[in-house]
């Protein structure tokens, strides 16, 4: 059995900056071209650049790297800030499909993986505000 402590955190685990990088711009990618996220993408300005700086720069902090989100706009408030948005379970499943699909070509390390699939799936539904 193979003994897992890696104190280490998320954005050491991942690659730092560039693999961070690397999973946003996929995710929004997919956004961008699968069928079944056409709701989601509907609800993002045509252009995808401010939306993956602003989840880069979220996720920097979240992921135990530079707090560079809340250096620039304050607190991010993820959920009353997503409040314009009908999010219900379908919304977080396309989400979260391509979030999946980003991990899997970024990530080599199954098990970061699956920890960071888990931890998106909670905020992601956290995100839910219509049932
Ligand atoms: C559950 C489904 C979700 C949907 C449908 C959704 C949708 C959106 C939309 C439409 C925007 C505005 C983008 C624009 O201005 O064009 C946005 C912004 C954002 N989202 Fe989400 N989101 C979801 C989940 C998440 C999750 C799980 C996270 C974090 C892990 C996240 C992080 C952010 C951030 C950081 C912003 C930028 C906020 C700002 O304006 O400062 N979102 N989201």
């Amino acid at each position: 059995m193979q003994i897992r402590n890696d104190s280490r955190t998320y954005y050491e685990r991942l690659g730092g900056e560039t693999t961070l990088r690397q999973l946003v711009q996929r995710f929004y990618q997919h956004m961008d071209a699968l069928q079944e996220t056409k709701p989601i993408r509907a609800m993002h300005a045509p252009d995808l650049k401010t939306a993956e700086d602003k989840l880069f720069m979220f996720l920097s902090g979240w992921m135990g790297g530079p707090s560079l989100y809340i250096e620039r706009f304050g607190h991010p408030r993820l959920r009353q800030r997503h409040l314009p948005f009908s999010i219900d379970e379908s919304a977080r499943d396309q989400w979260m499909l391509c979030m999946r699909h980003a991990l899997d070509e970024t990530v080599e390390d199954q098990h970061l993986r699956d920890e960071l699939l888990a931890a998106f799936h909670n905020i992601a539904d956290f995100m839910r505000n219509k049932a």
